[in-house]
């Protein structure tokens, strides 16, 4: 497979969680260079389908291309993973077998310049996954206040210095607009000093990056999806890059997994056992082996998390 857009993390384990019926029905609810859709395909039979979600243009233009062949087997649809419910809605699709998500941005959306998702070198700030709306990260640096990116900056960029960096953003845009990822490199390190701008650096696009698509917002609308989509014993399989993602996927799995009790009627002797939505597969999750760190350092956080609906 060609991974000049994007080298795919865990292929071998993804499947191994995911594919339980070789003739079943999967989403792949970020498909980004199908690198996890391709493998998916090839193990699943001529009845088997995917249905692949991106809310990258360029994602889902480049994965239709790459899985031409399986064009009968494929439906693709340019659209934030939270509307998964509708979409199956629309396709008719009552229930599906196994539910995909590799969470975070692909090699491509950070490499290419003009996506502004890289601090690596000078690029324009923009990090919208969905390039067609939204704001970007250069309006929200010019039109939050203070306070307002300084919490942005410590919730989801566990930025300590976060309030300095804010402060000094807000003095700078009053002189001119910060535009570009050197001029925001700049304000950072006059911020924190030259020894930690790297990590500061990274932490505030990370955060950026999470506002400004709502990734929290949308993950954890889409896992409460889930119960309600997964045929029993259907799978759910989660790689998180960070670990404010795989809270929330921890946090949501141990609910769902959990014997609930519930009374209905105050009058009830005894509490009515729920049994729980989901079995977890992975008491611990899933790294990816040495060999394949080494090979591809972006796998060096990845962590899979996986469970079964029951
Ligand atoms: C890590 S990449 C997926 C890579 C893919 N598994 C592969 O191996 O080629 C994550 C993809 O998910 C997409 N994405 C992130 N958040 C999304 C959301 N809320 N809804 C839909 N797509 C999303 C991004 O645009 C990106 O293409």
């Amino acid at each position: 497979m060609n991974t000049a857009y994007h080298e795919p993390v865990l292929v071998r384990e993804v499947l191994t969680y995911l594919i339980t019926a070789t003739d079943g029905v999967y989403v792949d609810a970020t498909t980004g260079g199908g690198g996890h859709t391709k493998p998916m395909l090839e193990r699943l039979t001529k009845s088997g389908r995917v249905v692949c979600f991106d809310r990258d243009a360029d994602a889902i233009a480049e994965t239709k291309q790459r899985l031409h062949p399986w064009k009968s087997q494929v439906t693709f649809i340019q659209d934030v993973f939270s509307r998964i419910r509708d979409h199956l809605v629309e396709l008719s699709i009552d229930n599906v077998d196994g539910i995909l998500f590799d969470l975070g941005v692909s090699s491509f959306q950070i490499n290419n310049l003009d996506r502004g998702f890289t601090y690596q070198q000078d690029a324009k700030l923009d990090m919208r996954m969905d390039a067609r709306s939204g704001l970007t990260a250069a309006d929200v640096l010019q039109t939050y206040g203070e306070n307002e990116l300084a919490d942005v900056f410590y919730r989801y960029g566990e930025e300590r210095r976060a309030r300095r960096i804010a402060r000094r953003i807000v003095q700078e845009r009053d002189k001119r607009a910060i535009t570009t990822s050197g001029e925001l490199a700049a304000i950072i390190r006059e911020s924190v000093g030259q020894k930690y701008l790297t990590k500061s650096m990274a932490r505030i696009f990370q955060a950026l990056r999470i506002e400004i698509n709502a990734e929290l917002e949308h993950l954890s609308n889409a896992l409460s999806q889930t119960p309600g989509l997964l045929n029993t014993g259907g799978r759910l399989v989660v790689i998180s890059y960070h670990s404010l993602e795989d809270r929330i996927v921890k946090n949501f799995l141990k609910e769902v997994s959990a014997t609930q009790k519930k009374t209905d009627d105050p009058f009830a002797r005894h509490d009515t056992e729920v049994e729980p939505a989901f079995k977890i597969l992975t008491k611990k999750p899933v790294q990816p082996a040495p060999e394949e760190q080494m090979s591809n350092p972006r796998s060096r956080s990845a962590k899979l998390r996986a469970a079964e609906r029951c």
